[in-house]
């Protein structure tokens, strides 16, 4: 991978090598065939870190959760660490946590206020929007000076918000956010302004060590209503939920392009308009902000899941009730973090409205958990089942075999789900949760820039 790699001088890197493995991955593809290779390689893992997490645009957080001037988390664009700050002039800066001077972590705190960050190797010190400032005796270290633009903390070239959502990408030349998003801009327009006040993050995110690829998650929560019946039985057995083996014949396909798929469910199945929101809550929404069409899909087909390329995941969905509560819905954004061939961590945020009461946010934050945290009902299910990609890609049998895992549902042929022809959305709607067309359309994006040469 990247072998003829060469250093331009400038510190940058450029590449013209084809990544070993990927050569046939299209004609692959549009037999709905993806190679088992891709999940657990070291050389695939490294390429990713360059070619899509290098100059896609990365999820890193929500804007309250840092509010005020001086707040900070920690976050990650691939496996590269970040400190995300809002400083005094309320501007959010995405700072790499790696000192200028010996590239010692500067910051180890999850989150925080600071205006200053020290590092702790030897004391450089940089303030909250990246800015060097100082080193300790810069007289007899320095000779008084040390030329404090050259020294700053590196920074994203582009960071971008939307709906709260923050997004950085490390690609000085990609696209701006909403063009790389597109048609996915319109679907989280549907999704994040129902009400004029916006969503907020309900307590820090949970993270999980996952012993699977990043790209297994992210390509069900393209839209892989086909696994609910089987993978998550056991809750249907135990009488908390209802319907899963129905998800696929009530299923909605929402293809948005350059990789970012949904999936929503028939609300008159369901019997769940708007997700199901009670009219305490709905009451207060106003869809007048949307177009018709994305009127029509929150209400009759609201979008259930969907992952925005790379691996920002939503859902949004009733959640199983403790024995003793009533039902809520809860909203979760997840990120599926790279960490090593085959070992990814799961990132979860819960979000609630701006304008309920603490009370209700609590509540969404304890149904979420209850659903999709840690030890979550549904969220145990699919962590057992997702490590088993990556163990597969790792079988030396399989390897020698060239093996190939299966995307053939929906090909040409008796199973082949046709688009809407009456849909005037962005993208594709297929009227089906059958069909393996957002997954393939998350690989064939995927494959797309991984096979685009590095400038
Ligand atoms: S490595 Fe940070 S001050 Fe030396
Ligand atoms: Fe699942």
């Amino acid at each position: 991978v990247d072998r003829k790699t060469r250093c331009t001088g400038d510190g940058t890197a450029a590449s013209a090598t084809p990544i070993d493995g990927l050569e046939d991955m299209e004609r692959c593809l549009s037999e709905g065939l993806v190679p088992v290779s891709i999940y657990n390689d070291a050389a695939i893992f490294q390429a990713e870190q360059s070619r899509i997490f290098g100059r896609c645009w990365v999820f890193l957080g929500h804007e309250s959760e840092i509010p005020n001037a001086g707040d900070f988390v920690l976050r990650k664009i691939g496996t590269d660490p970040v400190i995300v700050t809002r400083s005094s002039d309320r501007a959010i800066n995405v700072l790499s946590n790696y000192c200028r001077h010996r590239g010692t972590e500067i910051c180890r705190a999850d989150r925080g206020n600071r205006s200053h960050f020290k590092c702790p190797y030897h004391g450089w010190v940089y303030s909250n929007t990246g800015a060097w400032v100082g080193a300790p005796h810069m007289n007899e270290a320095y000779g008084g000076k040390l030329d404090a633009k050259q020294w700053g903390l590196m920074r994203a070239p582009q960071v971008d918000v939307i709906h709260g959502l923050i997004f950085a990408t490390l690609d000085p030349n990609a696209p701006p956010l909403r063009t790389y998003l597109g048609a996915a801009c319109w679907m989280l327009e549907a999704l994040f302004t129902l009400h004029p006040s916006g969503v907020r993050v309900v307590g820090p995110p949970d993270r999980i060590l996952l012993k699977s690829d990043w790209k297994i998650p992210s390509d069900n929560f393209s839209g892989d209503d086909y696994h609910l019946e089987s993978t998550h039985s056991s809750t249907e057995k135990i009488g908390v939920t209802r319907g899963f083996s129905q998800s696929c014949f009530i299923g909605h396909s929402f293809e948005l392009g350059n990789g970012h798929n949904f999936v929503g469910h028939d609300a008159a199945r369901t019997g769940a308009p708007l997700w199901g929101y009670p009219p305490d809550i709905s009451s207060h929404f106003d869809l007048s902000r949307l177009d018709d069409v994305q009127r029509k899909m929150v209400t009759d087909t609201p979008p259930t899941v969907g992952t925005i390329f790379p691996n920002l995941s939503f859902i949004r969905s009733i959640g199983i009730a403790q024995p003793d509560r009533p039902p809520a819905i809860f909203t979760s954004l997840r990120l599926w973090q790279p960490v090593a061939p085959g070992l990814a961590e799961y990132w979860n945020w819960h979000l609630e409205w701006v304008f309920l009461a603490e009370d209700h946010a609590d509540r969404a934050y304890e149904i979420g958990q209850y659903n999709v945290g840690a030890a979550g009902m549904i969220e145990q299910d699919d962590t057992a089942v997702w490590e088993g990609p990556a163990k597969a890609s790792a079988s030396p049998w399989l390897r020698a075999a060239g093996a190939k895992f299966h995307f053939q549902q929906g090909q040409p042929g008796p199973t082949e789900i046709p688009k809407d022809p009456s849909w005037n959305g962005p993208g594709t709607h297929r009227a089906s949760g059958f069909g393996d067309y957002r997954q393939l359309e998350f690989y064939r994006h995927w494959l797309r820039l991984m096979r685009q040469p590095m400038r």
